[in-house]
């Protein structure tokens, strides 16, 4: 029976311990540093030798500036579902965030306003509100910095210049200078406060009703016998916690400022100066060299094609890649090492990774006129 006295906290500490350079299979039992691959297929685990599923998400930090209001997560909905804010009328931040995708793209480059090609996926933004780095390089430091970089960037192609023109422009739009006017009494409609407004709307997309926030909740019966084998895999011998700790499923929030590793996607049979170099832009580091944002892996099963640049079309294919060392290069991460799974351990890894389905929807809202 799963304890659910493992706070989220403790596994994050622990990820974060690990991440920060202690040994990896400190404490861990001997034969799971084992290198050999395990012949296939292995019986499903014993509730008993399954580990501890941590439940229960720590406190969304919530801007002091920015307080969540009914009024205001209903505006910042329209305002996300709205592509007047793009430069062309032909972008909404839902566009490139969509649920039918598992709030990320579809495309494996996300394509902006005027159809111009960016560098980047759409990464899935269920629980975005739980990081405090965004972005696959965590250069914004809030939902609020974020979304006015989407808006005046590439994405919505706006310019970061004519924001305000742009602001002045929608608050034409009676509805929303309605809703403004009574949500930022003081301010109105800039483009602070449309970031602000979209920013608490982002807060609310929460994804906490999965199979496995079941059964971390002592439902053993939300889990299929594959998924439990799964589970026991990414805690275990395929060391992905270390990385994806639940019960987010991404380590980057133990860590202020988040956390970045070089796993090698986007390095292969480039010249260095063609890799982007991920969080090396931000800290000038070279431990930053082509690292990224660890995702979270929640919702990941809808959420094809993989990783920062998008270049992995299956789960299956993503898994493998993570399962075997990534990607070699001149600073990948000690951290993520061949783990020797078999076939069918992989297929256990995929189907856990299917536990972690979110429920939720995002609902197009009526846009005001
Ligand atoms: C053209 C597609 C596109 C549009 C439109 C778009 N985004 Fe994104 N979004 C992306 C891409 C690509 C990234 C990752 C970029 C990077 O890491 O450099 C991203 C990243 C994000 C992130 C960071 C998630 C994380 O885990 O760090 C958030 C939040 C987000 N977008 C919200 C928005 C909002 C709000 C809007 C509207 C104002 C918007 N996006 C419009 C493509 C888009
Ligand atoms: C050293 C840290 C680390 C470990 C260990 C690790 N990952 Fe990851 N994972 C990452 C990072 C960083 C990325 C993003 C890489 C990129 O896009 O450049 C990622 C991306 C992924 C993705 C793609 C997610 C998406 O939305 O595109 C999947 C799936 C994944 N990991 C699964 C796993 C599995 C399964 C394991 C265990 C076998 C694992 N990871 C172990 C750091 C790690």
């Amino acid at each position: 029976m799963p304890s659910k006295s493992i706070k989220w906290q403790a596994m994050a500490a622990i990820a974060a311990s690990l991440a920060f350079g202690l040994s990896a299979c400190k404490g861990k039992p001997a034969e799971e540093k084992a290198e050999a691959p395990t012949p296939a297929p292995t019986p499903a685990p014993k509730e008993a030798e399954l580990p501890p599923a941590p439940s229960g998400f720590p406190e969304m930090k919530i801007p002091e500036d920015n307080q969540q209001t009914p009024d205001k997560i209903a505006l910042g909905h329209q305002l996300f579902f709205d592509a007047r804010l793009s430069v062309d009328g032909s972008r909404s931040c839902y566009s490139c965030h969509q649920n039918e995708h598992g709030n990320g793209g579809e495309t494996p480059l996300a394509v902006g306003a005027e159809d111009k090609e960016l560098t980047r996926h759409s990464p899935v933004i269920w629980n975005t509100g739980y990081f405090d780095a965004f972005y696959w390089d965590g250069r914004a430091d809030s939902l609020e910095a974020q979304a006015k970089g989407a808006w005046g960037g590439g994405n919505m192609g706006v310019g970061k210049d004519n924001l305000a023109k742009k602001t002045a422009e929608l608050a034409k739009i009676r509805g929303y200078k309605k809703q403004f006017a009574e949500v930022f009494p003081d301010e109105g409609m800039t483009p602070d406060t449309v970031a602000k407004a979209i920013a608490a709307y982002e807060r609310t997309l929460i994804c906490d009703d999965t199979a496995y926030d079941r059964y971390a909740e002592g439902d053993e019966s939300a889990l299929t016998d594959r998924q439990r084998e799964g589970w026991a895999l990414f805690m275990g011998k395929g060391q992905c916690a270390v990385c994806h700790a639940p019960p987010l499923f991404s380590s980057a929030m133990a860590a202020p400022g988040g956390l970045y590793y070089n796993v090698g996607i986007g390095t292969a049979g480039k010249p260095e100066d063609q890799v982007d170099v991920g969080r090396y832009a931000v800290t000038q580091r070279d431990a930053d060299w082509a690292a990224f944002k660890i995702p979270s892996l929640r919702n990941v099963t809808k959420s094809a094609p993989y990783f920062h640049d998008g270049s992995v079309a299956t789960l299956q294919e993503a898994v493998r890649i993570m399962a075997s060392g990534g990607i070699d290069n001149k600073n990948k991460t000690a951290l993520l090492a061949d783990r020797g799974l078999s076939d069918a351990e992989h297929a256990a890894l995929v189907a856990f990774l299917g536990a972690l389905d979110c429920g939720g929807t995002l609902e197009q809202p009526d846009l005001p006129k």
